[in-house]
């Protein structure tokens, strides 16, 4: 496995290979990153990893400073997963002096994520717009977890006509339906107990759903309700809306629609979600 911190060097390095997967992270890998690596290995010759905590997606008031970082055992991780591959710049290779080129998808900062967290997409697609650029990889991947994420992404890459196709994989969870992710090292043993509320909302409302529930409201009805059988949590958003669009639904019709949330608990906040699919 080549790890790689400047430019040229992966410019250089990706030269010897052809078709090749790359799967974006700010480190601190878990099982869902490594669903993405192994899916990407299935189908490309070759896998590359980007490890970068990119700053421009945080807010002021984020946890970039605090984020969790352990190069040394993702490195280790990611030997393990057979990848070729590993991307991991600094912040002054990625923003030197200087820098002032942004990729901007202003209907992104109106809803979910985009209206809570200011900027946050706009980060996002500046830093995996140059990844791409970079890696120039054939195809990328992206969980579903983080849903406005791949729907971000895959209009850049449509709008920018960037020679990369988007892959989307499914949420890992652990055993009591938590969404795995870095940030759940941050809660408390009581908030992790607790945590699996967010999903059993989201899967309660799919429930009513498949018992024939349509409307939008009712729907984002029943996930406040059980969010609301937890104190320790407060949500922040709670939605039921087209999966494309990410508009909200009066009613979800054919198209079905994604169940999304963000809540804090203490000061972790977490978001996960549930696709209703569209029916044939
Ligand atoms: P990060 O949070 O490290 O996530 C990297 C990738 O792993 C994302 O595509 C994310 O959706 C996926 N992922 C996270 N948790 C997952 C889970 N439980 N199951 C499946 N996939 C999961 O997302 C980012 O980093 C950044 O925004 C990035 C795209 C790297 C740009 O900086």
């Amino acid at each position: 496995m080549q790890v790689i911190v400047t430019i040229d060097a992966l410019r250089a390095a990706r030269a010897a290979y052809g078709p090749l997967g790359l799967v974006p992270t700010m480190g601190y890998l878990h099982a869902g990153h490594l669903s993405l690596v192994a899916q990407a290995r299935q189908e490309n010759g070759a896998t590359a990893v980007s490890i970068f905590v990119n700053p421009t997606q945080f807010g002021p008031r984020e946890d970039f400073a605090r984020y969790p970082r352990d190069m040394e055992r993702d490195l280790h991780l990611l030997a393990e997963a057979n990848v070729d591959l590993v991307f991991a710049p600094t912040v002054s290779t990625m923003y030197p002096e200087g820098f002032g080129t942004y990729v901007v998808l202003p209907s992104a900062d109106e809803v979910l994520e985009g209206s809570a967290r200011p900027d946050h997409f706009r980060g996002v697609a500046t830093v995996v717009c140059k990844l791409l650029n970079i890696v120039q990889p054939t195809r990328a991947y992206f969980g579903q977890k983080d849903a406005q994420q791949t729907v971000v992404v895959r209009q850049m890459i449509r709008d920018l006509n960037l020679p990369t196709s988007i892959v989307v994989a499914p949420t890992m969870r652990e055993a009591d339906g938590l969404a795995l992710s870095s940030r759940n090292t941050y809660l408390s043993a009581e908030q992790r107990t607790t945590a699996p509320v967010l999903y059993q909302a989201l899967d309660t409302a799919r429930q009513r759903y498949a018992a024939g529930e349509r409307a939008g409201e009712a729907l984002r009805q029943t996930i406040r309700a059980v969010l609301s059988s937890a104190p320790l949590v407060s949500p922040e958003y709670v939605s039921v809306a087209d999966p494309l669009t990410l508009r909200e639904l009066v009613t979800v019709g054919r198209e079905g629609a994604l169940l999304s949330l963000a809540a804090r608990l203490g000061s972790v906040r977490l978001i996960d979600n549930l696709l209703l699919e569209p029916m044939a």
